[in-house]
């Protein structure tokens, strides 16, 4: 049975994810967190349904070894391959995302949205259910980034190739005549500076992590699951590639938002390690 004081599982194909993260932080400041990275695998964006779907489940099943009390799919890739799997799998809440179609069909003023995501997320059942019911007459133009991914997962969010990668990027959507822009992979808002900065100021950029947050946050509390405290929540990550140069690239992506970083190795395969984490009142 899960408590309050549980954590909350959230996964990536890699560290892009963490912008998630610091959307929930920025809500949920005393809530634990357990990140994983499955950057062995990243990145997820090109790899085919059943690979996501086997590793969302190995990724989840380790989380909930971790006594989480409620999943954060932190990835667009992955809901869009394995978000009802996941659910279907597992008793915990899934709170999961996609990109905010929707929301840039209301806020476009000239009709036209541009998407950035991945391969994947852009070829899904889902993303085409998403435009079939939300883009209305909006033309939504779609733009795959891996490059953008790669960077991310190197930690290089500014300097000169960021720069011009990012620029490609946002100018094929601009010269399509988009006015908004939204982020459909989690790991772009790193970006978002340099997204801004290519864009313009009258372009409107979207991204799905603070409303992932808002939803997390009401899910655990009609569960009566919200972390009663005042305290500061710690954050925790695995990842199934290297640990140094982990923690480094998560320095980086989420600067100095928290305090200790505790960074570990996946254990094979994602299996349960010995010990979950405490729980902490
Ligand atoms: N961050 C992910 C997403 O939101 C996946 C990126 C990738 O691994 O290709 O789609």
């Amino acid at each position: 049975m899960a408590t309050a004081f549980d954590p909350i599982g959230i996964f990536d194909s890699g560290l892009g994810g963490l912008s998630v993260v610091q959307a929930i932080r920025s809500l949920l400041p005393a809530e634990n967190l357990l990140y994983v990275a499955d950057t062995a695998h990243a990145p997820y964006g090109g790899r085919p349904g059943a690979f996501i779907r086997d590793r969302a489940l190995t990724l989840a099943s380790f989380l909930q070894a971790q006594e989480a009390k409620a999943l954060v799919v932190a990835c667009n890739t992955a809901t869009a391959a394995a978000a009802e799997t996941l659910r279907a799998r597992f008793a915990l809440p899934v709170i999961a995302m996609e990109p905010a179609v929707k929301l840039a069909a209301a806020a476009t003023r000239c009709n036209v949205v541009g998407v950035l995501a991945t391969e994947g997320t852009l070829a899904s059942a889902r993303f085409a259910g998403l435009l079939a019911r939300f883009a209305g007459d909006v033309r939504v133009v779609t733009r795959p980034a891996p490059d953008l991914v790669r960077l991310v997962e190197r930690g290089e969010i500014d300097g000169a190739e960021a720069i011009r990668r990012v620029e490609a990027h946002v100018n094929y959507l601009l010269h399509q005549g988009s006015d908004t822009i939204v982020l459909g992979c989690t790991h772009y808002p790193h970006l978002r500076p340099l997204i801004e900065r290519a864009a313009g100021s009258d372009v409107a950029i979207i991204d799905t992590g603070p409303a992932v947050a808002r939803q997390l946050r009401a899910r655990l509390a009609e569960l009566a699951l919200l972390r009663p405290s005042s305290g500061r929540g710690m954050l925790r990550i695995w990842t199934s590639a290297a640990v140094e140069s982990a923690r480094a690239v998560s320095r980086r992506l989420i600067r100095a938002q928290h305090g200790a970083l505790v960074v570990e190795a996946l254990p094979a395969h994602g299996a349960a390690p010995p010990s979950p984490v405490r729980r902490q009142s």
